[in-house]
């Protein structure tokens, strides 16, 4: 069988990305190129200035990643690119330069879901990891615990009703003046408090989150007492945090029988988070967490699911259309 390289383009929020992917695991390039630096002035993403930013990066990151691929365009087998769920000016950028792209080489655009690139970005080091299996994604926009049944199909078994955990982080960091993005900052500034400040779990049975409860009496705590320690604001949240994730993944495993979890999205850098999943181990579950170069958004996650979704034959036409809210399972 002859090698198959996939090149992924992800510009789904506020990193311009692309990578090359030989055989649906090997990562020969990964060039991420972020916005962070601009946004961080403003306290949060810009759509605006995230697109024209993709605009103006996007050539130079492709050209990169295949230059450091060490592989000819030519040779290439198709372009992934993300087709939702993100800010919809941001992914057009990628979306259009993948149309081109692959029209000009006379190969497949095929279209990848962001979560389920976050999930696939596993599979390129646990070479033993194959569907079926729990995945728990934590992202800036999305908390969703997926039934993941093969690697192009995935029902979500349990999601956030309000907030995602990411951007729970960004907000209550925002509150305590902490700075953008909040989930780095609070997982260091963790270990420096001291967890002795009243957090509200919220009460919802079954498989669902919810953190907006936590975020507002974290905002009205600050409002009563600006002189509150943040650094013991930021153990008991994170403490609260990694036993919210836990406890309802934990019920999914049951609940699935699944002996498997791979944590996936941004959040996934989090140190108390790793650590503390490690427990699930002693039960005879095995986790999984993505290498930290994978855990934000990159297009080594994208070309990884793009060559999953090409081998079963999910391919678009230069008619494809970015969906800003794509729901994880619809490609
Ligand atoms: O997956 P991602 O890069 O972008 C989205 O698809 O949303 O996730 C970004 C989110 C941000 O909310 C950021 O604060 C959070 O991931 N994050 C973290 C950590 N590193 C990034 N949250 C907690 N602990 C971290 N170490
Ligand atoms: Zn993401």
């Amino acid at each position: 069988m002859s090698d198959k390289y996939i090149l992924g383009i992800e510009t789904s929020c506020d990193e311009t990305s692309a990578a090359v992917i030989k055989n649906g695991v090997e990562v020969l390039s990964n060039v991420v190129n972020t916005q962070l630096e601009t946004h961080q002035r403003f306290g949060g993403v810009v759509p605006e200035i995230a697109s024209r930013m993709h605009v103006e990066n996007i050539s130079f990151v492709v050209e990169k990643a295949i230059l450091e691929s060490g592989i000819k365009k030519e040779e290439l087998a198709g372009v992934a690119v993300t087709k939702g769920p993100g800010l919809v000016g941001a992914l057009l950028v990628g979306i259009s330069f993948a149309k081109a792209f692959a029209y000009s080489l006379n190969i497949p655009i095929i279209p990848v879901n962001h979560l389920a690139g976050h999930i696939s970005a596993n599979y390129s080091i646990f070479k033993e990891l194959k569907p079926p299996f729990l995945s728990l994604v934590i992202s800036g926009g999305h908390t969703h615990l997926v039934d993941v049944k093969s690697y192009t199909e995935m029902d979500i078994i349990g999601r956030t009703r309000d907030d995602a955990v990411g951007e729970a982080f960004d907000k209550v960091a925002r509150v305590l003046g902490l700075g953008y993005p909040g989930g780095p900052i609070i997982d260091k500034l963790a270990y420096e408090g001291k967890d002795s400040i009243p957090i509200p779990y919220p009460d919802i049975d079954g498989l669902d989150f919810s953190f907006s409860g936590i975020k507002t009496s974290i905002i009205n705590m600050h409002h009563k007492n600006p002189n509150i320690d943040v650094k013991d604001v930021a153990t008991s949240f994170q403490r609260a945090v990694k036993e919210i994730l836990y406890d309802k993944s934990l019920k999914a495993l049951q609940k699935t029988g699944y002996k498997k979890i791979v944590i996936a999205g941004g959040v996934s850098a989090n140190s108390h988070i790793r650590e503390y999943f490690k427990r699930l181990e002693n039960t005879g579950i095995k986790v999984y967490f993505p290498p930290m170069n994978l855990c934000t958004d990159n297009a080594a996650m994208i070309a990884i699911q793009g060559y999953y979704n090409l081998e079963a034959g999910i391919v678009e036409s230069l008619n494809m259309n970015a969906i800003p809210n794509l729901k994880i399972g619809e490609i």
